[in-house]
């Protein structure tokens, strides 16, 4: 298993990959602007030129964020998601200190992952999504 920065050649398989799993629907530009972004930090975990998994973070100071991260369905817990984090999380040292997140108030599988690695719930944004959900918004600090 290898990470690496991802290139527009992984967007094919990311897009598949975000489409198998139907947790958010950014389109190729959205995914693109990301890559080109100086501030963006977007990691890809391949086995055999196999995407198994993507994050995208912004390092921006103290304020830093995750975007997104996905594990194919597949290859869930079996630490691919870990690396992806750790791999963002390590950049904060250079970057700033800090780190923010949403997540669907359901999504029990995401919220559970990220406390494990230390995030903590830093406050709610009722109704932030379109479809009514509550965001839970989480902090991490190195
Ligand atoms: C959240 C996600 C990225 C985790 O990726 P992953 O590769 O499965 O993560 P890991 O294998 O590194 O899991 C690390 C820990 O997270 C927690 N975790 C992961 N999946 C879990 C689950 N289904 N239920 C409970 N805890 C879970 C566990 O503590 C796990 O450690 P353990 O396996 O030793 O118990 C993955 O579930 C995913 O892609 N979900 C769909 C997309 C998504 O919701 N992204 C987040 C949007 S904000």
């Amino acid at each position: 298993m290898l990470l690496r920065e991802m290139t527009e050649n992984d967007l094919p398989q990311v897009l598949e990959l975000q489409r198998e799993l139907a947790f958010q629907d950014w389109n190729e530009k959205q995914f693109l602007s990301e890559i080109r972004a100086s501030y963006a930090y977007c990691v890809v975990c391949e086995d055999e030129a196999k995407l198994l998994g993507y994050a995208i973070f912004h390092l921006l100071g103290p304020d830093s964020e995750l975007l997104s991260i996905a594990t194919r369905a597949s290859e869930q817990r079996k630490g691919i998601g870990s690396q992806l984090l750790k791999a963002g999380l390590d950049k904060l040292t250079e970057n700033g200190d800090q780190c923010f997140l949403e997540v669907r108030d359901g999504n029990a599988k995401a919220r559970a992952f990220y406390e494990k690695h230390g995030f903590k719930l830093y406050s709610v944004r009722k109704k932030y999504y379109s479809d009514g959900e509550d965001a839970a918004l989480y902090k991490f600090c190195r």
